[in-house]
């Protein structure tokens, strides 16, 4: 009989995105466990695309971060305009909204000294598809939960598509090689915890198209997003 993992389950319910590291290095030893268990997740026929560019210290690295930081700092400066951070109840300090800012401010601000980022790629071996990605982010997921068993935690990014030319020149990435995500790793300051989604029942459909399965219920300590619904 096949035993349930329950801290598997967990580790699944509480892992959130890290963007506050401490400043200690991550051992390459634990580095190389997270990308190990990263290397194990599926992919379509097994063809295994994945691939890890892993920016730590070395000169040209330290470049390629700081052009991925410097495109962060524009993007969230650009957003936090657009979207009226400053604004309404992020004008009160201990919003969520005025905290989400200034998380935001601070990993951006601080991205080029986070002590590991990963840029994780796509070996195509066909024309770009819609589904390509389906072979990709079970590892970048496999890879933020590896860090999390491991002590560390981390975050997904798209900051580096802003400089994606610059990059592939900087680091020999081929014109075939898709870079789908850009993940942060470290130490968290602070914890992680209960994520917060929509209620499971909102999203999950019994047999047809809008019929919420009354049957699915939430365990004790979920936390629940407010989210408006479509339509
Ligand atoms: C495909 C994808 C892209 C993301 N892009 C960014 C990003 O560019 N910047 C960022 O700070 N977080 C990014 N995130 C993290 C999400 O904002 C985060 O997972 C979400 O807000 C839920 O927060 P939680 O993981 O702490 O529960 C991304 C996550 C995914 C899966």
């Amino acid at each position: 009989m096949t035993e349930p993992l329950l801290e598997l389950l967990h580790g699944l319910a509480t892992t959130r995105t890290i963007r506050r590291y401490t400043p200690e290095p991550v051992p390459e030893a634990d580095l190389a466990a997270m990308l190990w268990h990263a290397t194990r997740a599926p992919s379509g026929s097994n063809r295994q695309p994945v691939r890890y560019l892993v920016l730590r210290d070395e000169p040209t690295s330290t470049a390629a971060r700081q052009l991925i930081a410097g495109a962060a700092q524009r993007m969230w400066a650009h957003k936090e305009e657009r979207d009226g951070y400053g604004a309404g109840t992020g004008a009160t300090p201990d919003s969520p909204k005025a905290r989400m800012a200034a998380t935001m401010r601070h990993y951006v601000d601080h991205f080029a000294e986070v002590p590991v980022v990963v840029v994780v790629c796509m070996e195509r071996y066909r024309d770009p598809s819609p589904y390509e990605g389906g072979s990709v982010y079970p590892a970048v997921q496999n890879l933020l939960l590896a860090a999390r068993a491991l002590g560390y935690g981390g975050a997904v990014n798209m900051f580096h598509l802003m400089v994606e030319g610059q990059l592939r020149e900087l680091l020999g990435v081929p014109d075939h090689v898709a870079m789908s995500a850009c993940v942060t790793l470290g130490r968290p300051v602070g914890a992680h915890g209960p994520v917060r989604r929509r209620p499971a029942r909102d999203v999950v459909f019994d047999g047809r198209w809008g019929v919420n399965a009354d049957w699915v219920t939430e365990p004790d300590g979920a936390r629940h997003t407010v989210w408006k619904q479509h339509g």
